[in-house]
């Protein structure tokens, strides 16, 4: 496994490999902290391409003011140990002068699946998400990319990206990890208090009693809005939940509906701040005609 810091030295040798194999290149992008969630988009990139890219960059442009940019948990020895475990080849952990030199002038903006869930409730983290990861996507040059659900509308937004850009990269969305009792997998996780870490179960445990709704109802139909209390009722059995948002959309469209009847997809998305911590979660459902 190689350790790379500057996209000079990146690009020279993915665009050797390049000329010795005609095998593809796959690209696992994060910001580091690495836990099972990370190593299974890793070990999927591993089975699928030829030449595995791992980058660790904690992207400031994607952190709000008073968000945690400054205190987001960062272990390098522990992420080049999972990384190599996970057979990486490349590991790209560019600086923040690496990657934004002089002040950035461009920006990609992503519109319509921005406008709510997480684009609402910090404005302007979808532009950091789609600048470094198109600013990313051309140093790297992938043929295909790995982003995990549990960031769904991350997931919508960059598709839309590569769709629009007409970016020559394939996005292989890859299911959400959970701890045994549930929990996503989250870098923020280790934030939590003991007591704020057993409250968190209620995000999980909300989505599958939605489900269990859902699947009582298959033959009929239901709406977003009856969805939406069930889950927000369980949220607030946990004394500690300040609910940031729990809405229910169109995915990846991510727009309103009333009847479940008008839609094919539907995504159950959670926001939730345990004292300072904010936890996300979703749970996307096919709906049955
Ligand atoms: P980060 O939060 O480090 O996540 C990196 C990738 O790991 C994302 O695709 C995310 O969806 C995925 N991931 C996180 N937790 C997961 C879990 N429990 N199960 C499966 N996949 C999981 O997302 C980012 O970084 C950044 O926004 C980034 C895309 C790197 C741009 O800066």
């Amino acid at each position: 496994m190689e350790v790379v810091q500057t996209i000079a030295d990146l690009r020279a040798r993915v665009k050797a490999y390049r000329r010795k194999n005609d095998q593809s290149v796959g690209f696992v992008p994060t910001m580091g902290f690495l836990h099972d969630g990370h190593a299974s988009l890793l070990q999927k990139a591993r089975s699928q391409s030829g030449l595995v890219v791992l980058s660790i960059f904690v992207n400031p442009l994607q952190f709000g003011p008073g968000e945690d940019f400054e205190r987001y948990p960062r272990n390098a020895e522990k992420d080049l140990a999972v990384a190599e475990a996970a057979g990486v080849d490349i590991v790209f952990m560019p600086s923040v002068d690496e990657m934004y030199p002089t002040p950035t002038r461009t920006t990609v903006s992503v519109s319509e699946v921005t406008t709510r869930l997480c684009g609402a409730s910090r404005p302007g983290h979808f532009d950091g998400v789609a600048t470094v990861v198109s600013k990313l996507f051309h140093i790297v040059q992938p043929d295909q990319a790995f982003f995990g659900l549990k960031d769904a509308q991350q997931v919508a937004v960059i598709e839309q990206m590569v769709l629009d850009l007409n970016l020559p990269v394939e996005i292989v969305p890859c299911p959400t990890l959970r701890e045994n009792d549930g929990l996503a997998m989250s870098s923020r996780n280790v934030y939590l208090s003991p007591e704020e870490r057993q409250q968190a179960l209620v995000l999980s445990q909300s989505l599958q009693q939605a489900k269990a709704f859902i699947e009582g109802k298959s033959a009929s139909s239901f709406t977003s809005q009856e969805l939406e209390i069930l889950v927000r009722d369980h949220i607030q059995t946990a004394p500690l939940a300040v609910i940031d948002y729990a809405e229910v959309l169109s995915y990846p469209t991510l727009e309103p509906f009333e009847h479940s009847h008008s839609i094919t997809t539907l995504i159950i998305a959670l926001a939730v701040k345990f004292g300072k911590t904010r936890l996300i979660d979703n749970l996307i459902l096919q709906v049955r005609k």
